[in-house]
């Protein structure tokens, strides 16, 4: 999944064109959503799948209500943010019911947290298991939890995990990172990668490299 983490719809569209078929997911945050909202997001959705990452974080009521707002986009993902507790995934999730072909995940612990990685596992473990139990299809955690997780909830239980850095990139305000390699052996099904493939001088080819050390593993 690239990270359109871009700040207008000529800029996504542009980097959306660049990488073609080489990605078949883009995410679109929060400064692109602020920017151009809900155009934008269903143009992309025509090429690629979309994951629309606002992880939200509010009352029970309003999240769901936010749910249902995305699943009228169309996109194929969407998250939440699990520190809004038990009550507020349970109502995400009955949201999601009414739309079978959108994955519903949990933001576990930030990969730009500065806990140190074992009580980030615990709490991201933790985390996950209430997603889980709410009816969430799956979370966002750092590579470092992925196989905890998959361990503790079962290999269909989806980990998306941001935080890639291959080749001796700059980890910028990342804090848990890990190689594209290392992500697929510690049990990630979608990895999420923004500034080095935007930043690259060939996107395209970035994406492709990351896929290649993702298929060596
Ligand atoms: O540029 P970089 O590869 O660090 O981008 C990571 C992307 O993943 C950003 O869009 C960021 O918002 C997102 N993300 C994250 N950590 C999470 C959830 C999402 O870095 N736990």
């Amino acid at each position: 999944m690239v990270a359109l983490d871009v700040d207008s719809s000529d800029a996504a569209l542009q980097m959306r064109d660049r990488l073609g078929d080489s990605v078949g997911w883009l995410k679109v945050g929060l400064r692109l959503f602020v920017a151009e909202g809900p155009a934008l997001v269903r143009d992309l959705n025509q090429s690629h799948r979309v994951f629309l990452d606002l992880k939200f974080h509010d009352i029970p009521n309003t999240v769901a209500q936010a749910v249902e707002s995305a699943g009228g986009l169309g996109v194929n993902m969407i998250n939440v943010h699990a520190g809004g507790g038990s009550e507020m995934l349970n109502a995400a999730a009955q949201a999601a019911v009414a739309f079978p072909d959108m994955r519903l995940i949990a933001v576990t612990v930030l990969t730009s947290d500065a806990m140190p990685k074992e009580q980030a596992r615990v709490v991201a473990l933790e985390r996950a298991k209430m997603a889980q139990d709410a009816g969430l299809d799956g979370v966002v955690c750092s590579v470092f939890e992925a196989a905890a997780i998959k361990t503790a909830c079962g290999s269909d239980f989806i980990t998306v995990t941001p935080g890639i850095r291959w080749g001796g990139q700059d980890v910028q305000d990342q804090k848990r990172v890990a190689d594209p390699a290392s992500a697929i052996a510690g049990g990630s099904d979608f990895l999420v990668v923004g500034r080095p493939i935007l930043h690259a001088l060939d996107p395209r080819q970035a994406a492709l490299e990351a896929l290649s050390l993702m298929r060596s593993a």
